[in-house]
């Protein structure tokens, strides 16, 4: 077998894995047939360094066709005043805004990681924590946002920038309280809606586009599109933006994506996508309520979104990292996760995040949701290799009824 064969093995090798596995990871999802196409077509050939309009090579009347549609889709949809389509993916997006709006050494404010903020809303690790000077706020002990002591820390640090939006909270953000609190210490405030953009577009979570002034999202999460992001914000900040991601941070976009993007936009608009976001929110309450039944602590006692965190520590008296190992070995995947106030470590938490965007797009509902929580239970209880190999069949045949789109047209 050539070189080039083997990766189109690896392929089929990942695609028997999907199909057989329960995808619990809170951040995945399973694009279209026509996503797929959009994203798999010759527009990856192409150079369109610039914007529609106003390129520095030939030949982008077509492309620009393309983004055209894609931003008029976006701001469609989402209402936003202007939207860049070209960040590569949701950490350059963010990097992006940082770097519209801050010289080196000025302050950022995001959630801390270990509260279920992103790495890029200035954690130290990350190049937005090490360029500029972030503070961080968390989450109170019932793993809520506390916006009194969001303002306090604000007040006392003054940031230029105020990150809003998060990784792993499972509750609903109050846009308006950032707004309040932006507006009293003169931040220009960020939401990041990369989790739950599809929410947001299917009507289950409140949108921040016209409270925010800039708005970040991943397109590859709840909104069901190709791996990528977009950048809104009201129309005075539209050229600070534009400026930052080009030529301030990339070059040539992906026009492939960008394809993909727009119609991943039109599917996010119909009727069937919104009884789909309908049903990954009941999906969600109705999986934390029956591991609950189970013994199992949820971080807050529950959920208001797409996704929600169990304690392990506590539910099982086993750390993140040996949970998710653990259940991988029957085919369920999902990440460990920092919990709050976690007294270990990131790479060896205290806890896993599960969410339901994947597993409802593949059709599964309520009762499906009860057999998932027991696969989970069973295995956590006895995971001996007959217990583990019993369920790992049981789990292959149980799928088998629930297609992932243009799987087997590889
Ligand atoms: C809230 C949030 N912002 C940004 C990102 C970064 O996106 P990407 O992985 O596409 O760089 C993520 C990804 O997990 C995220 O959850």
């Amino acid at each position: 077998m050539s070189k080039e064969d083997i990766i189109f093995k690896y392929i089929e090798d990942e695609a028997k894995r999907q199909r057989e596995g329960i995808e619990l990871i809170a951040s995945e999802n399973y694009v279209s047939e026509n996503v797929l196409k959009a994203m798999g077509s010759i527009l990856t050939n192409k150079y369109s360094e610039g914007y529609a309009g106003k390129r520095y090579y030939g030949g982008n009347e077509y492309v620009d066709d393309i983004e055209r549609e894609c931003i008029s889709r976006a701001k469609e949809l989402f209402k936003a005043e202007h939207v860049n389509v070209q960040p590569y993916s949701g950490s350059p997006a963010n990097l992006a805004v940082h770097y519209a709006f801050l010289k080196p050494g000025e302050k950022t404010m995001g959630m801390d990681l270990s509260a279920g903020g992103h790495l890029t809303h200035g954690f130290k690790v990350s190049l937005t924590g090490k360029y500029f000077d972030s503070v961080s706020y968390g989450v109170n002990r019932e793993g809520y946002i506390d916006y009194n002591e969001v303002r306090k820390i604000a007040k006392e640090h003054k940031p230029k920038l105020i990150w809003s939006g998060f990784t792993a909270y499972s509750r609903i953000v109050d846009w308006n309280e950032f707004r309040k609190i932006a507006d009293e210490v003169g931040a220009i405030l960020v939401a990041d809606i990369a989790h739950v953009a599809g929410l947001i577009v299917g009507g289950e979570y409140p949108s921040p586009v016209d409270i925010a002034d800039v708005v970040t999202t991943t397109t590859h999460k709840t909104l069901r599109g190709p791996r990528g992001a977009m950048i809104m914000c009201k129309e005075e900040y539209a050229e600070d933006i534009d400026k930052a991601v080009f030529p301030g941070l990339q070059g040539g976009p992906h026009n492939h994506v960008t394809a993909g993007i727009a119609v991943a936009l039109e599917e996010a608009s119909t009727k069937e996508f919104k009884e789909y976001i309908k049903q990954v929110v009941k999906n969600s309450r109705v999986l934390s309520d029956a591991l609950i039944d189970r013994g199992f602590t949820i971080v807050s006692g529950g959920t208001d979104n797409h996704l929600f965190l169990i304690d392990t520590v506590k539910s099982v008296d086993m750390g993140g990292q040996e949970v998710s190992d653990m259940l991988e070995k029957i085919g369920i995947t999902l990440n460990k996760n920092s919990i709050p106030f976690d007294e270990r470590k990131p790479w060896d938490p205290s806890g896993v995040r599960i969410g339901t965007p994947a597993i409802t797009t593949r059709g599964m509902k309520e009762s499906e949701m009860v057999k998932v929580a027991e696969y989970i239970d069973r295995l956590l209880r006895d995971s001996s290799e007959k217990n583990i190999e019993l369920i790992k069949r049981e789990i292959e045949e149980f799928t088998e009824d629930f297609p992932i789109p243009g799987i087997d047209n590889l």
